[in-house]
């Protein structure tokens, strides 16, 4: 499969700005081949980055999505809206989402379900905390968001694209070590009974993206803040394998 690259816009980027990104991205890297560009703006965001992208190479992914497909839900945004919308990716168990919003593993999963059935793909976000890491519990942690969040959804593990995102190199400029990232994501799929997609996240730049993906374990990015300017994320998408 092409290598994925995906960035998350995070709070960032209202429509306008987030026209002018597009904009850009196009004129550097818009008939770029061999990669899967996926776009996560704010919500606010998907409907004039869709316009713009449409029939392009680059795809639309949203950062959160509720677990109902509507209701009495206030200030909650439904998976169908966001495929009516053009999006085909969703963001779930982002970091920020568990460890400020206070998501849950069970939400996390509720969310994961309703994705699948809908026909969003997920991109399903793990990853221990400084401390964890420091304690020893990484594994212990990545092992039960993935049991929690697949719950009553193993066999369709194979439909989600997951990523690796240690909380402790998330906006710090601390990224994994290549060795870190590589024996997470093993020890991920050894988790996982069908092969899957799985990327890595946390302080992606353009001088670390090259040695990343020159990890076979490394099947792609999710990157926040360098995702943000032109220059640095159209330098992330043309990475040298
Ligand atoms: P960062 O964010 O690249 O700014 O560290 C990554 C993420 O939150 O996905």
């Amino acid at each position: 499969m092409e290598p994925i690259i995906a960035g998350n816009w995070k709070m960032n980027m209202d429509p306008a700005e987030s026209r002018t990104l597009v904009q850009d991205l196009m004129k550097s890297v818009g008939d770029i081949k061999g990669r899967i560009v996926i776009l996560i703006p704010p919500f606010t965001s998907l409907a004039s980055v869709c316009e713009l992208t449409r029939n392009t190479r680059f795809k639309l992914g949203a950062q959160n999505m509720h677990w109902e497909r509507s209701g009495a839900y206030t200030g909650e945004i439904s998976g169908l809206f966001l495929k009516s919308l053009g999006c085909e990716y969703v963001v779930l168990g982002h970091s920020e989402r568990r460890h400020i919003m206070g998501e849950s593993d069970e939400t996390v999963n509720k969310k994961l379900k309703v994705a699948l059935e809908i026909g969003l793909i997920p991109i399903f976000c793990v990853g221990e905390t400084e401390q964890e890491r420091e304690s020893g519990a990484t594994e212990q942690v990545i092992r039960r968001q993935i049991s929690e969040g697949l719950k009553g959804i193993e066999n369709e593990a194979h439909k989600i694209v997951f990523a690796y995102e240690p909380v402790w190199a998330i906006g710090t400029g601390k990224t994994a070590t290549p060795e870190q990232a590589v024996a997470a994501h093993k020890f991920i799929r050894n988790l996982l009974k069908k092969p899957s997609t799985i990327l890595y996240g946390g302080s992606v730049k353009p001088d670390n993206i090259d040695t990343l993906m020159k990890e076979d374990e490394i099947q792609g990015v999710l990157v926040g803040g360098a995702s943000l300017k032109a220059d640095s994320f159209a330098r992330i998408i043309k990475f040298i394998q």
